[in-house]
């Protein structure tokens, strides 16, 4: 029986219909939070997320939109007005070798990923908690350790990185910390989103498999608990951080040949 930590806690998910963003909502739930507003495009998604644990409200929300970040405002505000945690999750992740990568894409991936959270924040600031509201940010490892066939969503994810440490040092003043965690591989539909089989994503993570020293690829339930823990107030000194949760693919085993 998981404790009651986010009682009473108001909680925002961006990209909460699927995936990550959709266990973290449920596991923020499990833990108590009364309301946590789960934002998405597709609202079927959403739907099914919410008929899963009564403390879920779907919002319809494109992130890269005004009407988007406000109208997940509205919802707080609707609601009361104080936000605990904000958890930016929402992003694309385009596999393009430099070649083929045009502005279309580019934009699509910067907009997602790193102006999403930028408009979200803006309009949700006003309804954070001060002295205990807390932001992540979903990142990736390739946002400090960038891949081939990755630049732009390597990059989208280095603003992440960016934007926590910069949030952190402006919102420390009013006791909102900011923290991010950059997942290494996790299974989740993102891969069969850029139109993978699952034939073609089992053959990836095998690849893959061979350069993590702890020797597999995440599950969802791997990364939340770290989302989770950063909000948590228990956590009251962490804040600026990036924890990275890749099996230990950054600590450089698979270079250097070393066993696992
Ligand atoms: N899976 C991995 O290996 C991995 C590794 C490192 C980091 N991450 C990060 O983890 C996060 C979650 O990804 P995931 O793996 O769980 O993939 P996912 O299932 O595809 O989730 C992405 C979510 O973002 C939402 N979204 C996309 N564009 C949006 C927009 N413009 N406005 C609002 N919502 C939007 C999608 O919902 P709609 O399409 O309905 O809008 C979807 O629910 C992402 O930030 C990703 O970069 C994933």
């Amino acid at each position: 029986m998981p404790g009651r930590t986010f009682e009473g806690r108001t909680v925002v998910v961006t990209g909460g219909g699927t995936g990550l963003g959709r266990a973290t909502a449920l596991a923020f739930a499990a833990q108590g939070a009364t309301t946590v507003i789960v934002s998405g495009r597709r609202k079927e998604r959403l739907d099914q997320v919410a008929a899963e644990h009564p403390a879920v409200v779907p919002v319809v929300a494109d992130v890269t939109s005004e009407a988007g970040a406000q109208a997940l405002a509205d919802e707080v505000r609707g609601r009361g007005g104080v936000l605990d945690v904000l958890v930016h999750n929402a992003g694309v992740f385009r596999f393009t070798p430099l070649a083929g990568l045009g502005p279309d894409t580019v934009r699509e991936v910067l907009d997602t990923n790193l102006l999403g959270p930028l408009l979200v924040t803006g309009h949700l600031l006003p309804y954070l908690a001060p002295q205990r509201g807390s932001i992540v940010l979903v990142s990736s490892r390739a946002g400090h350790n960038p891949g081939p066939g990755s630049s732009a969503y390597a990059a989208s994810k280095a603003g992440v990185h960016s934007l926590t440490r910069s949030w952190a040092a402006e919102l420390a003043t009013h006791g909102i910390r900011v923290n991010a965690v950059a997942p290494g591989f996790v299974r989740t539909e993102a891969y069969e989103a850029n139109g993978m089989t699952p034939r073609q994503v089992a053959a990836l993570f095998d690849a893959v498999t061979a350069g993590i020293p702890l020797g597999r690829v995440a599950d969802v339930d791997d990364i939340t608990p770290w989302i989770t823990r950063l909000a948590d107030p228990a956590a009251s000194l962490v804040t600026g951080q990036v924890i990275t949760v890749d099996g230990g693919m950054d600590t450089g085993a698979e270079q250097t040949g070393q066993d696992r």
